[in-house]
């Protein structure tokens, strides 16, 4: 695949095939990701590949507490509810996600079911929990760096077929994830990244999610032309 195939072709992937990752492959995929640039070289990133059975217990978990109601803990600074363009982009993506799904805006049952499958890391057959080191806490470069590592392995993985989404969901109950993925406390949870096959026939997958215009993000200084 060309550069241009990759990142003009990556979606990110909701619904895959009950068919296992080598993990060849994904060492392969996260060694690429690697390449990533990072401030002052620190890759401050680590990874937790989660599959079988601690995935599955990640996932009934995740599932139980949002049940519950417990609250969401992340181990970084959020910020509150989003507004303006901010909240216009985020209703449109949900829009095109449940028009895909056939969810209808009044339909409860299916919207909680949507969101119940985003806190089972979409029963894809993999979980990569990215970490950074807590040594350096507190700063905002490092969740900086831990995105671009994000953003290298999701086009690396479907530069070999694999789909991804990565997601905040996996990670609102941080302490679950913690636990039953062993991450060691002196590393911070940032994100999470579902992998796996894509399944072709699952509606979200073709999904191809809009992006506001260049010349409404880009302020070009000092050209002559
Ligand atoms: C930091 C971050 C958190 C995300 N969290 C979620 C999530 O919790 N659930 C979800 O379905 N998608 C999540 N996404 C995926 C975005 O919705 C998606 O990247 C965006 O809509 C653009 O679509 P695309 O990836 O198909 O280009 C997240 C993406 C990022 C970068």
């Amino acid at each position: 695949m060309t550069y241009d195939e990759v990142v003009f072709g990556r979606r990110s992937i909701r619904g895959y095939l009950r068919k296992p990752v080598p993990r060849a492959l994904i060492r392969e995929v996260i060694e690429m990701a690697m390449r990533a640039p990072s401030s002052l070289n620190t890759q401050p990133w680590n990874f937790h590949v989660v599959t079988g059975e601690p995935l599955d217990r990640i996932r009934a978990g995740n599932t139980e507490r949002n049940l519950a109601g417990v609250p969401h803990s992340r181990e970084f600074r959020i910020h509150g509810e989003y507004a303006g363009d901010h909240r216009e982009r985020q209703i449109g993506i949900a829009k095109q996600l449940f028009a895909a799904m056939g969810i209808e805006r009044h339909d409860a049952a299916a919207r909680q079911d949507w969101v119940l499958r985003g806190f089972r890391q979409f029963d894809a057959p993999v979980a990569i929990v990215v970490t950074y080191d807590r040594s350096i806490h507190g700063g905002d470069i490092a969740p900086f760096d831990c995105g671009a590592v994000a953003n290298a392995l999701v086009n690396a993985a479907w530069s070999r077929g694999l789909g991804c989404v990565i997601n905040s969901q996996g990670i609102m109950q941080s302490p679950v994830v913690r636990e039953h993925a062993g991450i060691p406390e002196d590393q911070v949870i940032m994100i999470c990244i579902a992998m796996g096959w894509p399944d072709e026939s699952f509606p979200a997958n073709a999904v191809v999610s809009t992006r506001k215009a260049v010349d409404d993000a880009v302020t070009f200084v000092g050209f002559e032309d």
